[in-house]
């Protein structure tokens, strides 16, 4: 099965140029050209990616997996192909260590769901997470807590949004199970330094889980060279379709749990007094996956890899600099979250103007930012706001959408004068 043409030579990156490649992009809202500003809730699909949607159920669409005539045969084939091709993007061991899931906060449940049912915490045992943990990394350990009590212990960060390694390396005991932390913070932009928190969490023999979600869209990752155990994504963030995700787990583990669900597609026999499960990934991956949603993520992949990616990682880091530069000559505006390993995301807020006023009213000049607290509550408490505005970016977005946020900006500031 291949995976992908070899691209001998690599696109250039240009950034009108790809803008053409994104139709979205070319719409008015408010009957002004979009300015889209909010990629970390979710980016923008490439006309690939629409058109492999499209070309799916228009000439393909068929059951996978269960099928011996041409299309399902067809439609296996590409589903297995997106596998083979996420095994390569993100550079796991084995396409088997892929499972299909809706998007990272499935993956994480997963993990939690089916490491309880393993029996693999005792009551009273431990799981580490940071201070800028996205709800989907908190919730579902606290939904495992039956009889079974696992406790949540917080890596702290200072001011800046900065992880304290040291504070992490103190929270080590005999109840530590598990180390579950996020690759960049959606609420503050912060690189975390997931590597060093890898080899800190094994030389007391824990186990990581790496919430990938904003860092898959700004980086190469390999999960080998981080060692990581588990490593979740979305496809949604990652110029994919909304559905679809991956939860990357080591060999030695996903085939330690349990499924996650029953159902067809799971097993390999099946009577009412017993049941054999299929291999991994099959094990976890019960019912009728969403099969266009892979197929899409195969070709956002097939985007990307027509790029070096290390052109649009820069391009991402010009337009970070130059929007803090521009955003802080604001008076009165604040940047929560000042990392010094930042990528794509700047939350601020506005002195005397509620995020909420600021986002209702750019978006009459067709401006997208996200608004609240981002599904981070406990980022909120730390900085002691209820909410912030924050701008993310792709990149597809300019200097000149930088410009207009900023002009944007101040003319809210006008309007509270
Ligand atoms: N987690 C997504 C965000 O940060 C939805 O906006």
């Amino acid at each position: 099965m291949k995976t992908e043409t070899p691209i001998l030579t690599k696109r250039k990156f240009n950034v009108e140029e790809i803008r053409n490649d994104f139709p979205i992009l070319k719409r008015l809202v408010n009957g002004k050209p979009l300015v889209y500003l909010d990629n970390a809730a979710t980016s923008q699909k490439p006309r690939a990616v629409i058109d492999a949607l499209e070309h799916y159920y228009t000439f393909d669409n068929a059951n996978i997996h269960r099928g011996l005539y041409f299309l399902s045969e067809l439609a296996t084939d590409q589903y297995e192909t997106a596998r083979l091709k996420v095994k390569e993007f993100i550079n796991a061991m084995s396409a088997s260590e892929i499972i299909f899931v809706r998007g990272t906060t499935e993956a994480i449940n997963l993990v939690a769901t089916t490491l309880k049912t393993a029996k693999f915490f005792e009551d009273g045992d431990e799981v580490i997470v940071t201070n800028m943990e996205h709800h989907a990394n908190i919730v579902p350990w606290q939904l495992m807590n039956g009889n079974t009590r696992v406790h949540l212990k917080v890596i702290p960060m200072n001011d800046a949004g900065e992880l304290d390694i040291d504070a992490f390396e103190k929270l080590f005991g005999k109840k530590t199970k598990l180390v579950s932390v996020v690759h960049i913070s959606n609420a503050l932009g912060t690189i975390n330094p997931v590597k060093k928190i890898i080899e800190i969490a094994h030389s007391h023999n824990v186990p990581v889980l790496i919430d990938g979600a904003q860092a898959v869209p700004h980086f190469k990752i390999d999960v080998q060279e981080l060692d990581a155990d588990f490593y979740a994504f979305s496809g949604h963030k990652v110029y994919g379709p909304t559905g679809i995700g991956v939860l990357y787990g080591k060999t030695e583990f996903l085939e330690m749990m349990p499924p996650y669900q029953g159902g067809g597609d799971m097993i390999r026999t099946v009577t009412f007094e017993h049941t054999t499960f299929d291999d991994i990934p099959r094990k976890f991956e019960a019912g009728t996956p969403n099969i266009a949603g892979g197929i899409g993520l195969g070709a956002a992949i097939d985007y990307l890899n027509q790029f070096d990616r290390n052109e649009m990682i820069d391009h991402e880091k010009d337009i970070l600099n130059y929007a803090t530069e521009e955003l802080l000559k604001i008076d009165g505006l604040r940047i929560i979250g000042t990392a010094k390993e930042k990528a794509s995301v700047i939350s601020f807020v506005i002195e005397g103007i509620h995020p909420y006023d600021i986002g209702t009213i750019i978006d009459t000049d067709g401006i997208a930012i996200r608004t609240g607290h981002h599904c981070t509550q406990p980022v909120m408490q730390r900085f002691n706001v209820p909410a912030t505005a924050r701008a993310s970016f792709a990149f597809y977005n300019t200097m000149e959408e930088v410009d207009k946020l900023v002009l944007g900006l101040q003319k809210v500031k006008k309007m509270f004068a």
